[in-house]
């Protein structure tokens, strides 16, 4: 059976990008894989936190994606297993500063004021190659805004396998999900969905209640023009391409069906059509989350019987690699 790695940081409630480009799969692939699911609070920590909303928020993430479907005996978070820390040492000092510098994801987050940006949002793809790594995953489901990262942690561990002269890590082979790989912010169809996104109408987050979504929905920029019947017609129009790409994955039909039903009318009929299927589909995950959260107890048991269980698969591994770098 494969080993599969994901992680999710903690840094507020799971959105639809997070949903469509991640979690949904998650829970189709732990029926024929070896899975672990992280909250990765250590790279959390990469940009400004609060300690508080940090606790609270990796609760709440992890009750979202237990309401999702995700197996409780697969689900842990990231500080909590000491493997991830240790390898992601050895990895700083195996990565390169030229790969860093390409990195798309870093000049993004950190825009112009590069200088005042955390050293860990520099070197987060050096920890993210070891949380994979460290368990000897093969296979990692990602959206495609992680595929640059899943090229380093490749680079790396081919240099590390090079330098200590062993095959000790193996290739890792990203998983992305054909239909919606990256889901964009419903007010700027250029950027994508993101936790990190000021405003908190660029996105629909899992707990959002009926409302909330059809207000998202309704409120999504758009452009002016009626709808194309054919995808080409979507070429430049960020917005509503992103409305038609949602649509298409929520309800499991291709864009081009899509548009053959609503092609030649406005965004209003669309809009709240589309609403109403992501109710459907993301209600019921909003009541078992809330539910979930009731009981604190038991969702500190889930992560901490989670920890133990990738603490004995990554102990030894990263054991291993500690002993080959000299340690
Ligand atoms: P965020 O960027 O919102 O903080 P994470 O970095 O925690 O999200 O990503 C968790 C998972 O969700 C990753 O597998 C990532 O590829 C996926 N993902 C994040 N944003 C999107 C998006 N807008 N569309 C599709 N997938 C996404
Ligand atoms: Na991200």
């Amino acid at each position: 059976m494969q080993r599969v790695f994901s992680g999710i940081q903690p840094t507020g409630i799971p959105h639809l990008g997070n949903y469509l480009g991640a979690i949904r799969n998650w829970a189709t692939l732990q029926a024929d894989h070896d899975c672990l699911f992280c909250l990765v609070d250590m790279h959390s920590l990469t940009m400004p936190w609060s300690p508080q909303t940090l606790r609270e928020q990796t609760l709440g993430s992890a009750a979202c994606l237990l309401a999702a479907g995700i197996d409780p005996t697969r689900l842990y978070n990231q500080s909590a297993v000491s493997a991830h820390a240790r390898l992601g040492w050895i990895f700083n000092c195996v990565s390169r500063l030229g790969w860093l510098n390409r990195m798309t994801q870093f000049k993004d987050k950190a825009g112009k004021n590069r200088e005042n940006h955390s050293a860990g949002l520099y070197v987060y793809p050096n920890l993210m190659a070891a949380d994979i790594l460290a368990f000897h995953a093969t296979r990692v489901p990602v959206g495609d805004d992680q595929l640059q990262h899943l090229e380093l942690a490749n680079d790396i561990a081919q240099k590390f396998n090079h330098d200590m002269g062993v095959e000790f890590f193996p290739k890792i082979e990203p998983l992305v999900p054909p239909a919606a790989a990256r889901v964009m912010s419903l007010r700027d169809g250029t950027k994508k969905m993101s936790k990190s996104d000021p405003s908190a109408q660029s996105r629909i987050v899992l707990t959002d209640t009926a409302d909330e979504i059809a207000g998202k929905i309704r409120r999504a920029k758009t452009d002016s023009e009626p709808l194309p019947s054919e995808m080409a017609g979507l070429a430049e129009r960020p917005e509503a391409r992103n409305l038609v790409t949602i649509y298409a994955a929520v309800s499991e039909r291709t864009p081009a069906d899509i548009l053959s039903e609503f092609g030649g009318q406005g965004f209003g009929p669309f809009k709240n059509a589309l609403a109403e299927l992501l109710v459907q589909k993301l209600a019921p995950i909003a009541t078992e989350t809330s539910r979930l959260l009731q009981d604190e107890t038991h969702l500190l048991s889930v992560l901490r019987t989670g920890a133990e269980r990738a603490r004995s698969v990554a102990d030894p591994i990263v054991n291993e690699a500690e002993s080959l770098v000299g340690f």
